[in-house]
């Protein structure tokens, strides 16, 4: 890894409630595609990006999460924090808890619920194409115009390569209000400058503390550029795209292969 990204933000407290009864007892980040939990998906691609110092903003009901990342071999050699968010204040407020464990300049965030699959892992992507100390980075990617009240969206400015300059970002807006279908997924690279303004920033959309509201607080100051990463994104905060990546992990497998195109075959 030519530019590694030392520290890696894991915010995982979130409920999730579309996978009762399994989240009652298991972490949704626990939840496995085929037998590896989306968080060992999470944790691998931050060490591809040379992670070394792992942070885990997990809540105090999911004792399962500090268990899982402090068993042998789950975070390589990685120095490991699990920090309890104490209030569900939104991602914001999850990334602020991180605050006094970032010892660098810049750090990762994963979003675990969004996996990607590619040659190459998208955090080693986006911190390969990093400038130092350059704009927040962001991974973006084209959506259709009815889902961007799902998403981050930015406003671009001007696109070199697989870059764009943002000059604005907004929370989950109406389609009618979005101005793009470029959606935020689960990836950042954020300056440490993003602390100040999330610690006094105001409640947004949803009454929560919005890391998107910090990123358009922060473009006059730090810049912002969205990140067009390769490979295939599945949000798995939903059973549909949990579905749809368990599928498509099980066509890369040379031991699973045979059995899900003879299942897809069967099915249709
Ligand atoms: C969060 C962010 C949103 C981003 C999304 C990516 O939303 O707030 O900007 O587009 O993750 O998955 P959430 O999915 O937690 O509602």
């Amino acid at each position: 890894m030519q530019n590694p990204l030392k520290t890696v933000v894991f915010p995982v407290a979130g409920q999730g409630t579309r996978f009762r009864p399994a989240t009652l007892a298991t972490p949704k980040e626990l939840l496995p595609v085929i037998e590896k939990p989306l968080l060992q998906f999470a944790i691998e691609e931050a060490v591809n990006a040379g992670a070394e110092n792992l942070v885990f903003i997990s809540s105090e009901d999911k004792p399962g999460i500090a268990t899982y990342v402090g068993l042998p071999g789950v975070a390589a050699d990685c120095h490991v924090t699990v920090v309890n968010q104490p209030e569900a204040l939104g991602l914001g407020h999850a990334v602020l808890c991180a605050r006094d464990y970032v010892r660098d300049q810049e750090f990762g965030v994963i979003l675990p619920d969004d996996l990607i699959f590619g040659s190459t892992g998208c955090l080693p992507q986006m911190a390969n194409a990093r400038e130092r100390n350059g704009p927040n980075l962001i991974a973006v990617e084209n959506v259709a115009l009815e889902d961007t009240s799902r998403y981050g969206v930015i406003d671009p400015h001007h696109t070199e390569g697989s870059k764009i300059s943002a000059k604005g970002i907004v929370e989950k807006p109406d389609p009618k209000d979005a101005p793009s279908q470029l959606a935020v997924v689960g990836r950042y690279i954020l300056n440490t400058s993003i602390f100040d303004r999330l610690a006094t920033q105001e409640r947004g959309n949803g009454g929560e503390i919005q890391l998107t509201d910090a990123l358009a607080g922060d473009i006059n100051r730090q810049g912002l550029t969205g990140y067009r990463f390769g490979g295939d994104r599945y949000d798995c905060g939903n059973p549909g795209g949990m579905l749809e990546a368990t599928i498509a992990y099980a066509r890369q497998r040379a031991d699973l292969s045979e059995t899900i195109t003879r299942c897809l075959k069967t099915a249709a």
